[in-house]
């Protein structure tokens, strides 16, 4: 996390500048690994081949387009708590905790291994920053990152289901 460096704006938000601090820190890492698992889901759409491509190449950009909207609500949380959203190509490589998309996942099940992989992962971070926030009292964060996380679990669901059975 590099939000030390990065300024912090006034507000009459009566959460504790501390808890804010805290807490725009947790979202800004969340908006890296919600920016990067967009980039590397339509990744996945555009370079899967096989034959089922045509399920999976929707499936994928179905899936991506569920989180592309949570990019701007992270960043206009971080925003609405008087911090300074990270949204760069750049800052979000820097700052995402999920790995780099493997190159060499082309075949369908190994695009799809790849995802669940990631997107398990960024649940996994989501599940942690709630725990974290709820120790914080900032209820709105919390009630944020628990509707995306219900989205990415049923994202996960739809990605785990092609590998099963
Ligand atoms: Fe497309």
């Amino acid at each position: 996390m590099s939000t030390t460096t990065t300024p912090n704006f006034t507000t009459r938000n009566d959460l504790d500048p501390t808890v804010r601090a805290d807490v725009v820190a947790i979202l800004n890492r969340q908006l890296a690994a919600n920016a990067d698992l967009y980039a590397q889901t339509k990744q996945a759409h555009w370079n899967v081949k096989g034959g089922n491509f045509m399920q999976l190449h929707e499936l994928f950009d179905q899936i991506a387009e569920v989180i592309e909207p949570q990019t701007d609500e992270l960043a206009e949380r971080v925003a609405a708590l008087g911090g300074y959203a990270e949204g760069t190509t750049r800052m979000i490589a820097d700052a995402s905790p999920l790995p780099e998309w493997p190159r060499d996942a082309v075949k369908g099940e190994d695009v799809l291994q790849a995802l669940v992989e990631r997107w398990a992962a960024y649940g996994a971070g989501l599940r942690t920053a709630i725990a974290q926030i709820a120790e914080h009292d900032d209820v709105a964060s919390e009630d944020l990152l628990t509707g995306i996380l219900g989205e990415v679990d049923k994202a996960l669901y739809f990605l785990e289901a092609h590998l099963q059975g």
